[in-house]
Parts: C-alpha cells; structure tokens; sequence
C-alpha cells in the first residue's frame, strides 16, 4: 500500500483543505439540513463527540458492532461514507495507525467539524445550551491516516476494487436512490473486502418504502449483487439523547455485514 491519502485521486476544487469531488450549487448547499451549523451539525457533535457530556458514547453499541465486524490485517483501506463529524472512522483510524482511513459526507459543514476535530487537533464544541447541555468543548487528534473528503455516495472518489472495508451508518434511507450507492460499494470494495451497513430504514419517500420494506427486499437486491451475508442483525437498538433530561429518540436499526 503506498502513502495515507493516496486512494483520492486530485479533487474538482477544494475548500479550505477539504477536496471537493461534487461542486455543490448554492440551491443544494441552501437545501441540505446537513449544511445547518447550528442544528444538525451541532446535533452530530453532541452526539458523536461530547461524551464527557453524556458520561460516555451514546452510540457505543453501533460502535461495538463494527468493531466486531472489522477486518484484519496490516495497513487496510476503510472508508466510513456519510461519516458527518467522522466519529466511528476516527475511532478506527485511531485505534489501527497503519491503516488508510477516509471519512466521506456530501456536507462540508460536517466535513469542516470532522477535520477540525480529527485531524487539525483542535478543540469543536456542541453549543446545545437549548437542550439544558453545558457548553463544552472537545479537543481532538492529529491523525496522519485519515482523510475527509466531499463527496456524493453514488460517486465514491476511489479506484476500483479499492477499499478493504466500507462503512455506512445512518446513510441509506438519506440517499435518493440507494441502489446507485449500492453499485458504488460492489465497485470499491476488493475481492474479499467487507461493507458493513446499519439503517433504521426511516425512508423519507412512499415509492422508497415500497421498493426497500421489508428489509429482506434489500438483502435480496445485495444478494443478487453478488454479496455474501456474514452477518445480519434486526434490530440492533440505538438510543440518541435529545435532551439533558434524558429524552431519546430510540432507533430500530438493520446492521448487515457483506464479503464481497
Ligand atoms: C443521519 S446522518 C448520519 C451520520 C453518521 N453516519 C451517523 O451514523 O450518525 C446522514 C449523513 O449522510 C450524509 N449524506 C446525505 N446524503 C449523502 C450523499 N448523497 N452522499 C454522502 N453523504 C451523504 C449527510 O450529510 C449526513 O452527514
């Protein structure tokens, strides 16, 4: 494997040390709740990064399930695609120096919090004060082995046959057509490489509920794609905290791992 960073070809543009490989319209960027600084961004922060406010990871268990799931071997190439602000990858690229890790989203505001945290080693803060949360920040890391980038998921930037893991969680019931996304993983994953995905399936379109409900309907279309199922967990229960007071938002997810 050759230098950390190497499997992004030269991007379209860049924004502020972020390669772009989509050049979002103003119209898009104006319509992408992801875009939002103050709501969801600050929501994936809270979420993913304050757990000195929450006395720990809320999502432990989700990040439990991918780590039983990872793949072994010296310097692997992963990739986490809808990463916002980088937490499970960051935790991969973290725990495995010599791996090559990419963190993919389509918001460069999640993108811009993910860098700052993961990779600049500054310090990001949640700003929930609505929520009754203290203002806190949290000091990040400087890793060498991880990478973030703009991209769409039914575009991945890498070569073929590229990635030894793929990750995505919480992404495909976002996308406007999965299946394109789908594609993208049997193109860059290798010979062997693995996707693991985990999705409450909280589809936002009547025709997408039809098309992917219920979930064998997607195993089916991976299935014939060519996958091989290791693992298939229903339901693999997540809580989201919303409030100091200890209202959640519990999700009812699909966690799948393939081989390709
Ligand atoms: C619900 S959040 C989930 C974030 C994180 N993976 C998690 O598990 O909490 C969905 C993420 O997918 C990103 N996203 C939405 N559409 C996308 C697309 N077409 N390509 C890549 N990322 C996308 C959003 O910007 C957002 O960061």
């Amino acid at each position: 494997m050759s230098a950390f960073g190497s499997l992004l070809p030269p991007p379209l543009d860049e924004r502020r040390g972020i390669p772009l490989y989509y050049r979002k319209t103003e119209e898009e960027v104006r319509q992408d709740v992801y875009e939002r600084y103050d709501e969801l961004v600050a929501r994936q922060t809270a979420l993913h990064l304050a757990d000195a406010v929450h006395g720990g990871y809320p999502l432990q268990p989700l990040a439990d399930y991918l780590t039983r799931w990872l793949p072994s071997g010296p310097r692997l190439a992963v990739a986490d695609v809808g990463c916002s602000v980088g937490r499970l990858v960051g935790d991969v690229a973290l725990a495995h120096p010599d791996w090559d890790c990419y963190g993919l989203d389509f918001s460069y505001q999640m993108l811009r919090q993910g860098r700052d945290y993961w990779t600049a080693g500054k310090s990001v803060s949640a700003n929930l004060l609505r929520f009754g949360y203290p203002l806190e920040s949290f000091t990040g890391h400087e890793l060498p082995n991880l990478h973030f980038a703009l991209a769409d998921a039914a575009a991945l930037p890498f070569p073929d046959g590229s990635l030894d893991l793929l990750v995505n969680t919480f992404l495909i019931d976002r996308l406007p057509d999965p299946r394109r996304a789908f594609a993208e993983w049997w193109r860059t994953v290798k010979p062997g490489g693995r996707v693991v995905m985990v999705s409450p399936l909280n589809f936002l379109k009547k025709e997408q509920w039809e098309q992917y409900h219920p979930p064998i309907k997607i195993l089916d279309q991976l299935l014939r794609q060519g996958w091989q199922l290791l693992d298939l967990t229903d339901p693999l229960d997540l809580e989201e905290p919303m409030d100091r007071r200890g209202n959640v938002v519990r999700w009812r997810t699909l966690a799948l791992v393939l081989q390709r």
